[in-house]
C-alpha cells in the first residue's frame, strides 16, 4: 500500500521562502511528517517535488496502478495549469489538494483552483499540518471505497 506526495514549484524553498506566509519548516520536514503519518497507517510513501509542469504530469500519469492516493500541493500551477488538471482527471487515483497558506485570504488570483473540480478534497490554511490531515483523510476514503 503506497501513497504519492507531490509538491510543485518553489516548495523546495520552504523554510527560507516567505516564512511569514509559509512558516519556517522545510520540504524535508514535510516529507518526514507525511512519511511518519503514512507509516502509522501502514502505507509507504513516495515523495517528489518539481519546479516543472511536465515532470509533475509524468508523476501523476505514473501513479495509476502504482499508488492508492496522491497528496498534492500544485503550488502556483493550482491557479494556471489546464495540463495538470487534465492529468488528474485522466487517472482514477484520488488526489487531495493541499495548500499551506489560506489561499482565500490572499491575492484574488489565488482563490481559483483549476484542480479543485477534479480532486477528491482540499486541505487549506493549516500550515504543514494540512499534509498530515490530508493523509488521514485520503486513507479513510481509500479504505471506505475498498480500493
Ligand atoms: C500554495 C499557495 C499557492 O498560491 C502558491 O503559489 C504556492 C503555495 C500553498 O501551499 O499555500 O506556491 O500552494
Amino acid at each position: 500500500k503506497r501513497l504519492l506526495l507531490l509538491n510543485g514549484p518553489n516548495l523546495n524553498l520552504l523554510g527560507q521562502r516567505e516564512p511569514e506566509t509559509y512558516g519556517s519548516q522545510t520540504l524535508e520536514d514535510i516529507v518526514q511528517l507525511v512519511t511518519d503519518t503514512a507509516d502509522e497507517l501502514n502505507y509507504e510513501l513516495t515523495a517528489f517535488q518539481s519546479n516543472h509542469e511536465g515532470e509533475l504530469i509524468d508523476q501523476i500519469q505514473n501513479a495509476e496502478g502504482n499508488v492508492s492516493g496522491i497528496i498534492f500541493n500544485p503550488a502556483a500551477y493550482t491557479h494556471t495549469s489546464v495540463a495538470i488538471r487534465d492529468a488528474v482527471s485522466a487517472i482514477s487515483v484520488p488526489v487531495i489538494e493541499v495548500h499551506i497558506s489560506n489561499v482565500h485570504n490572499r491575492e484574488e488570483f489565488r482563490r481559483h483552483s483549476m484542480i479543485a473540480p477534479v480532486s477528491a478534497g482540499q486541505v487549506i490554511g493549516f500550515g504543514i499540518d494540512g499534509y498530515r490531515l490530508a493523509v488521514l483523510g485520503i486513507i479513510k476514503k481509500i479504505e471506505s471505497e475498498g480500493r
